[in-house]
């Protein structure tokens, strides 16, 4: 062993003591190894992320509740999972407290103040192309910030400062890079290039390798802001003013108003049941809880456990479900702060039999002879999940996105985070296809003020009164149906939760009229016999990443991070 005044030269032991411990601090933050089944008996976090799940988890150590912990995930997700994590986007909590309140909280974006109806068309009444996906315009005003500081305000413990620090540090101090997100930074190096040329953290002169180290130090400031400043620090102020300039540079048209003016809203979450359970679902602008409770409510109708996981008989009436569903939703929902969405009506019992009552057993009904429900009597639309619950039960499921990977690609100069793309949630034009192929009309269309409809489904279920199910998934479209088949992966198939997250999973959206399946979900036997029932099949790689956390009879907490997709999801519990 050197001898330590020999190593530091002319400094004294306790000068040496104090670098050795900065060195020992400021190292950046490797992401630990996986369990295969992650189980715990106090509290669990579960996100798309090892460094952010280990954030929250310090949180729940440290006497912080699952919301203080939400927070820190939320900020630290930002830092480690930059290609959705975000400050820059938005996202919806579903939550349910210890004593059975549940409550919902929309931080979605807004369209900016300057964008209409005919925001993203030419003078020909076309759609530009690309310009509701990529730079400036794409943006909407971010809700994530404003988001964080209200679910600490109602429901924190430990003081703000403390949950915002963590991903501060990851930011400043450096995160160590998994081949998952080197992989990401790589493919996305031209479109972020192009869109920011004067340079930012996630381009480097040479292609990123595993093991590189990705510091963040303009973000750590703004995160600072937001530390001490809290709402202000994002909404107002410095990040203010450089959101504004580089909406200036880019010609976007966010302004320092549309920032002031941005708050998120407290939602009564939807509820239904299951058999026996009591699912808690997001309320419109997400069309998730609305289409979950549909999906589900259609398949009780239907012996589908007896038929067994992925039969042909099974997947052709799911599909049918979801074609009908995915019709009602292009038609009537949207934000309901702007357009009257009939969610009690499109939920209920005698609206939902009627609209199963077309179902053919032995042929698929084709998507252009499906229309939306009847409706008369209208009543006074990249991304990641994470789901935690601590130790007294409380839990909290939050679905948060900038939409594509890195949003619109435009990171704020001088202040390090990336903008959403969520304006092309909107119908920019009715019946045209969004980026996931969704189409919609009236309910969905661009006002100043209005937001997007989403998909996300952050969802919670109850069995006997009880904590049971945390769940929730990116995907786009595909949000809806994955969570609904882990659902009844879990609910019905009586899966363990890690066998519901891996089984192969399929979608169908109405439009387009085909059934995506993820390559092995279905048997040879069973694909013949849905093409003989008229489906249209197409094979993909890979849909949704579910981030969940079962509580066991015995009160054991099991995570279902989504392992055998890729990626790196991670649960951390004690
Ligand atoms: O809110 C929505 O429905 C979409 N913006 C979600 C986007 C998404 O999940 C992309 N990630 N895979």
């Amino acid at each position: 062993m050197q001898n330590f005044s020999a190593v530091f030269g002319r400094f004294s032991v306790a000068a040496g003591l104090a670098v050795l411990l900065l060195l020992t601090t400021c190292r950046p933050f490797s992401p630990p190894e996986k369990e295969a089944v992650p189980l715990a008996e106090h509290g669990m976090v579960v996100t798309a992320h090892a460094l952010a799940s280990q954030a929250g988890l310090a949180v729940l150590k440290a006497g912080g509740n699952a919301f203080d912990a939400t927070v820190a995930v939320q900020f630290a997700l930002a830092v480690v999972y930059p290609r959705a994590g975000n400050i820059g986007g938005g996202g919806f909590a579903v939550f349910r407290q210890a004593d059975g309140t549940v409550g919902s909280l929309d931080f979605r974006e807004k369209a900016p103040a300057a964008a209409g109806r005919d925001f993203y068309l030419d003078s020909l009444g076309n759609v530009i192309e690309g310009m509701s996906t990529s730079g400036h315009r794409a943006a909407g005003v971010p809700g994530s910030v404003d988001g964080m500081v209200r679910l600490h305000e109602r429901y924190g413990q430990l003081p703000w400062a403390q949950v915002v620090q963590p991903a501060i540090e990851l930011a400043r101090d450096g995160v160590v890079l998994t081949e998952s997100e080197a992989d990401n930074l790589n493919r996305f190096r031209e479109a972020l290039t192009a869109l920011n040329p004067e340079g930012t953290a996630f381009v480097k002169d040479t292609t990123w390798v595993p093991g590189d180290t990705l510091f963040q130090p303009e973000l750590a400031a703004t995160l600072e802001r937001i530390r001490d400043e809290g709402r202000a620090g994002f909404y107002e102020g410095e990040t203010a003013r450089l959101l504004a300039e580089e909406m200036e540079r880019g010609h976007g048209v966010i302004t320092a108003e549309d920032l002031r003016n941005y708050e998120a809203k407290w939602r009564e979450p939807l509820t239904g049941t299951f058999h026996d359970f009591r699912v808690i679902a997001m309320a419109p602008p997400s069309s998730g809880g609305v289409a979950l409770l549909q999906l589900l409510q259609g398949s009780e109708q239907y012996p589908l456990q007896r038929w067994g996981h992925n039969t042909a008989k099974t997947v052709h009436i799911m599909t049918e479900l979801e074609r009908r569903v995915y019709a009602d939703r292009a038609t009537y929902l949207g934000d309901p702060d702007f357009f009257q969405v009939p969610v009690a009506r499109i939920t209920s019992e005698d609206y939902l039999n009627g609209r199963w009552a077309s179902i053919q057993p032995d042929r698929k009904t084709p998507s252009e002879e499906i229309k939306e429900g009847e409706v008369n009597q209208i009543e006074s639309l990249e991304t990641t999940h994470f789901s935690i619950v601590d130790s007294a039960r409380n839990a909290v499921s939050v679905t948060t996105t900038l939409n594509g990977y890195f949003g619109c690609k435009v990171v704020v100069g001088g202040a390090g985070f990336c903008l959403n793309n969520e304006m092309d949630d909107f119908s920019v034009k009715p019946g045209v296809p969004n980026m996931f192929g969704l189409v919609g009309g009236e309910a969905n269309a661009i006002q100043p003020g209005k937001r997007m409809l989403s998909s996300m489904t952050p969802t919670i279920v109850e069995r006997k009164g009880k904590l049971y199910l945390v769940v929730g998934t990116p995907g786009g479209s595909t949000i809806i149906t994955t969570v609904y088949q882990v659902v009844l992966n879990v609910l019905e198939h009586d899966m363990t939760l890690p066998d519901a997250v891996a089984a192969k999973r399929l979608h169908h959206q109405w439009l387009p009229d085909k059934v995506l399946y993820e390559t092995g979900a279905l048997s040879d036997e069973a694909k013949t016999q849905l093409e003989a029932l008229g489906h249209d099949l197409e094979e993909v790689s890979k849909l949704g990443k579910i981030e969940a956390i079962l509580v066991q009879p015995d009160g054991t907490l099991v995570g279902g991070p989504d392992h055998t997709r890729g990626g790196d999801d991670f649960a951390s519990g004690y």
